[in-house]
C-alpha cells in the first residue's frame, strides 16, 4: 500500500532530476543572462540515486521520470537508467529537449527506458532559436525520428504554449505529431519559478485552446495525470495540461527530488527536504520520506490561482540566485 499524504493521496510517482543544467534557455523556464548552479559535487551519484530509488519503491512509488535541466547532459545516464529498469517500476521515463538524442536514442532505450517526451515548442527554426537562444531545432527534429526508429512508440510532445510566441503554430504542430505517431500535449504557460517573464496575458487557457482546435471529446481515464486527453474527429489524440487555470492538485501524487537530493512535495513548494547528509552517510532515508509525505498538504497551483489579480511570476530573478531551488530547471519541470 502506498504512503498517503494528510489530504490522502498517494505517494506513487517520482520525478527525479539528474542534473539541473541545460543546453537551451527556453523563455519560459531560463529566460535569464546567468544562472547559479548546484555545486558539482552536491550531485547525487547514481549509486545514491538507486538507493534513494529504492527507498520510494519501498513507499509506493511505480513510476519513475528521469528530469533536468537536461537530463541528457548527465553523463553516463544509460547506466543509471540499466540500474532503475531492474527494480520493481510500472513505468520508467524521461523527459528531455530532444538536443541530444540523435546520439544517446538507442542507448537509452537498450538500457530499458520505456517512454520518452520531448519538449517542441515550434516547428520554425528562427521562432525555435528566438525561444531556446539556441540553434538547434535540426537536433531536436533528428532526435524524435532517432526515438521512433529505435522503438520508442509511446511518444509524447510537450508544448507549452505562449500567446503571441507560438499559438499560431497549434494546427501544424499537431500534424507534426500525428505523422510522427506522438501524443502531443499542449501545456499552459505557468507562473512556477525560473518564469520570470510569467504574465497573465500570455496565458493561453485550456478553454481557448479547446475552441480553437476545434470539436474534440474529452477521453476517460485520467487519474493523477496531469493531462487531460482529448479525441478529434479525424481519431488523432491530444492532451492539454492546464496547470495555470484549471489546476490538478486534488489528485497530485508526485514527488520531486532535485539532483542534489532534495526533496520537494510539489512544484510550487518554497522548502524542501535535504536528503543528501543521510544518503551520503549510507543511512536509510525511508523514514524520512515517509513522514514528510504523511504531512504533505501541498495544493501549489490552487493557492496560486487563487491569487486572482494578484498573480505575477513567482519569484524575481535575485530572488531565484539566493534560492537556486526554486527554479524549475533545478526541480525537473
Ligand atoms: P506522464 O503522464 O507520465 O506521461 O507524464 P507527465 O505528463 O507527468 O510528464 P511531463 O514531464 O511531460 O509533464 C508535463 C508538464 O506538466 C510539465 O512539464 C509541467 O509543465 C506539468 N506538470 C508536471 N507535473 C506537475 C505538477 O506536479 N504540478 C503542476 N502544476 N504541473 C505539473
Ligand atoms: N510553464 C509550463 N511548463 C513549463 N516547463 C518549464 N517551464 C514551464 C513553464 N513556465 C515544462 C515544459 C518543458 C518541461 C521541461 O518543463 O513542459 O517542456
Ligand atoms: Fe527548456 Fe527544459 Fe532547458 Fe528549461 S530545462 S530551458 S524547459 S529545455
Amino acid at each position: 500500500m502506498a504512503t498517503r499524504d494528510a489530504l490522502g493521496r498517494p505517494l506513487s510517482n517520482l520525478r527525479l532530476s539528474v542534473t539541473d543544467r541545460c543546453n537551451l534557455r527556453c523563455a519560459y523556464c531560463m529566460p535569464e543572462e546567468s544562472y547559479r548552479w548546484l555545486p558539482r559535487d552536491a550531485l547525487l551519484s547514481f549509486e545514491e540515486l538507486s538507493t534513494l530509488v529504492d527507498a520510494f519503491v519501498a513507499l509506493g512509488v511505480r513510476r519513475v521520470r528521469l528530469t533536468g535541466g537536461e537530463p541528457l547532459l548527465r553523463e553516463g545516464l544509460p547506466a543509471l537508467v540499466q540500474a532503475l529498469a531492474r527494480k520493481p517500476l510500472e513505468d520508467l521515463s524521461l523527459t528531455t529537449n530532444g538536443v541530444l538524442l540523435p546520439a544517446l536514442a538507442g542507448e537509452l532505450k537498450q538500457a530499458g527506458l520505456q517512454r520518452l517526451t520531448v519538449s517542441l515548442d515550434t516547428l520554425r527554426a528562427e521562432r525555435f532559436e528566438r525561444l531556446t537562444r539556441r540553434k538547434q531545432l535540426g537536433a531536436v527534429l533528428e532526435g524524435l525520428h532517432a526515438a521512433r526508429r529505435v522503438g520508442f512508440t509511446e511518444l509524447k510532445l510537450d508544448t507549452v504554449v505562449m500567446r503571441g510566441v507560438n499559438d499560431d503554430e497549434l494546427d501544424e504542430l499537431l500534424r507534426f505529431a500525428r505523422e510522427l505517431g506522438a501524443e502531443l500535449r499542449f501545456i499552459e504557460y505557468m507562473d512556477v519559478g525560473g518564469a520570470t517573464r510569467w504574465s497573465p496575458a500570455q496565458v493561453v487557457p485550456v478553454r481557448e485552446l479547446l475552441e480553437r482546435l476545434g470539436p474534440a471529446r474529452p477521453l476517460p481515464g485520467r487519474g493523477s495525470a496531469p493531462a487531460q486527453r482529448y479525441a478529434r474527429d479525424d481519431g488523432q489524440i491530444f492532451g492539454i495540461i492546464g496547470a495555470t487555470t484549471q489546476p490538478f492538485c486534488a489528485a497530485c501524487d508526485r514527488a520531486r527530488v532535485t539532483a542534489d537530493g532534495t526533496f520537494f512535495s510539489c512544484l510550487y513548494a518554497t522548502h524542501g527536504v535535504d536528503l543528501r547528509p543521510t544518503l551520503r552517510a549510507g543511512g536509510d532515508v525511508t523514514a524520512q520520506l515517509d513522514e514528510t509525505w504523511r504531512s504533505r498538504r501541498a495544493r501549489g497551483a490552487e493557492e496560486r490561482l487563487a491569487l486572482r489579480d494578484a498573480r505575477g511570476p513567482l519569484a524575481n530573478a535575485q530572488q531565484l540566485r539566493d534560492a537556486p531551488h526554486l527554479e524549475m530547471h533545478t526541480r525537473g519541470g
